[in-house]
């Protein structure tokens, strides 16, 4: 397990382009080989978690070729997957083993999905129960929580669903699952949480209505490929917003990040605190908006975080967590207890790190409070195996006095293959 230092910078400038968005190279792979035809995916991210999906479906006889620039799908239509000699490994990707989990709950054969050691203990009933409740038969570990998952496939009937979570993954589980029910599926929502599924079911032509609250589909329409460009990950821009915010007298310009607004509370978070953030060239690509983002160093006050915001910058916490360090004032977090099951749990894991920086933090179990003092100091901490964590604590050491050095930051694989490369290239030391 590698460690990595880094120097506090003087100063960070350029143009880059960040990997492809996460979410939507996952859901590429799996509407592609579900859909009639050939897809071909540019901009499909190289990460280890969409590298999860994209074997998943190779597993299950789906021809799917990539030469380094394109993915191309073969697609087998909506009844074409066959049976995986084998366990399905998911890695670390919670995306992979809760859309598999509905996708797979209405097929004609077994599958069994499982993950490393961080996955296999994430909460998984949250797919399990609303599956179940359409006729899917899915066993796992502490009674159907954990994975590994054993699933038989079964016919499904459509249902109506009230999801006490405002989770993409949740919804989106229930929307493939939907696919293969008879009749309609309708799945609601507390605040409305990304909607990339909806989106690219209309470019593959599904009719997915949405409404205030929710999503229906319709079981048994048959999908036609279409191509798809994957925009630039807003997730992994997120790094670069912050660095450039935070470093004295920066100027980035990131360009073709996705700016769907289901994804932009970072954005509208960042402003909120007085970052210098503009959207330039806003345009769409396969029915996703996207824009080049300019940054410029900025001085940040703290804010409230709260309500349909905490859905929209679900992933980009840890990092926001290094602004409000380095803004002045409180910045407060509430309704966000879904943190504390991500990839680890990310108030533990940000308040015990930023507090070996020096920063004041108080935990609540749904949010945080961060007394921001314009300051960080260098310090040794762990990733605990979570990629976003190991980012944000490497964004904060640009800005620490002498070196922080991270822990265990392989995992930063699982998103955001380059990310050492990318930000060298834009320091001036
Ligand atoms: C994702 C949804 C979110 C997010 C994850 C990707 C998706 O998870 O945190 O990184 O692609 O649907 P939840 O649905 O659990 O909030």
């Amino acid at each position: 397990m590698k460690s990595y230092s880094m120097q506090k910078v003087r100063s960070l400038r350029g143009e880059i382009s960040v990997p492809g968005d996460k979410s939507i190279s996952h859901r590429s792979i799996m509407l592609g080989s579900i859909a009639n035809g050939v897809t071909r995916v540019t901009g499909f991210l190289r990460g280890e978690d969409a590298l999860a999906t994209l074997g998943a479906f190779r597993a299950m006889g789906v021809q799917i070729d990539d030469d380094g620039s394109n993915v191309t799908i073969h697609g087998k239509g909506l009844r074409g997957l066959v049976e995986p000699t084998d366990v399905l490994d998911c890695g670390n990707s919670g995306t992979s083993m809760r859309l598999l989990s509905g996708l797979l709950a209405g097929q004609n054969f077994f599958s069994v999905l499982t993950g490393d050691q961080y996955l296999r203990n994430r909460p998984m009933k949250r797919v399990v129960a609303p599956l179940t409740k359409m006729g899917g038969r899915i066993l796992g570990r502490a009674g159907g929580e954990k994975a590994p998952l054993a699933i038989v496939g079964s016919r499904l009937t459509g249902i109506h669903y009230d999801s006490p979570v405002s989770s993409a993954q949740v919804k989106s589980a229930i929307m493939l699952a939907g696919l293969y029910a008879d009749g309609e599926t309708v799945v609601r929502e507390p605040h409305l949480s990304r909607d990339h599924s909806e989106r690219m079911l209309r470019h593959f032509g599904a009719t997915v209505e949405t409404f205030d609250g929710g999503v229906k589909v319709c079981g048994g329409t048959e999908l036609s490929a279409r191509d798809i460009a994957v925009p630039g990950d807003i997730s992994s821009a997120a790094f670069f917003l912050v660095a450039a915010l935070i470093v004295p007298h920066a100027d980035l310009l990131i360009r073709g990040v996705g700016v769907n607004p289901t994804r932009t509370g970072i954005i509208d978070i960042l402003q909120a605190m007085g970052g210098r953030v503009t959207l330039e060239n806003l345009r769409e690509e396969s029915g996703e908006p996207v824009a080049d983002l300019h940054v410029l160093g900025s001085c940040m006050k703290g804010v409230e975080i709260s309500g349909e915001l905490v859905p929209r910058a679900i992933d980009e916490f840890p990092v926001i967590c290094v602004a409000a360090a380095m803004a002045e004032g409180k910045t407060v977090v509430r309704g966000a207890e879904e943190l504390r099951v991500k990839e680890t749990d990310r108030i533990a894991a940000m308040a015990t790190n930023l507090r070996q920086a020096g920063v004041e933090v108080i935990e609540h179990p749904d949010g945080m409070e961060i007394v921001g003092r314009g300051a960080l100091s260098g310090c040794t901490v762990d990733s605990f195996g979570d990629h976003r964590i190991a980012m944000s604590m490497l964004i904060a050491g640009l800005v620490a006095s002498g070196e922080t050095t991270v822990n265990d930051v392989d995992c930063i694989a699982t998103s955001f293959p380059g990310f050492f490369d990318l930000l060298q290239g834009v320091i001036s030391r």
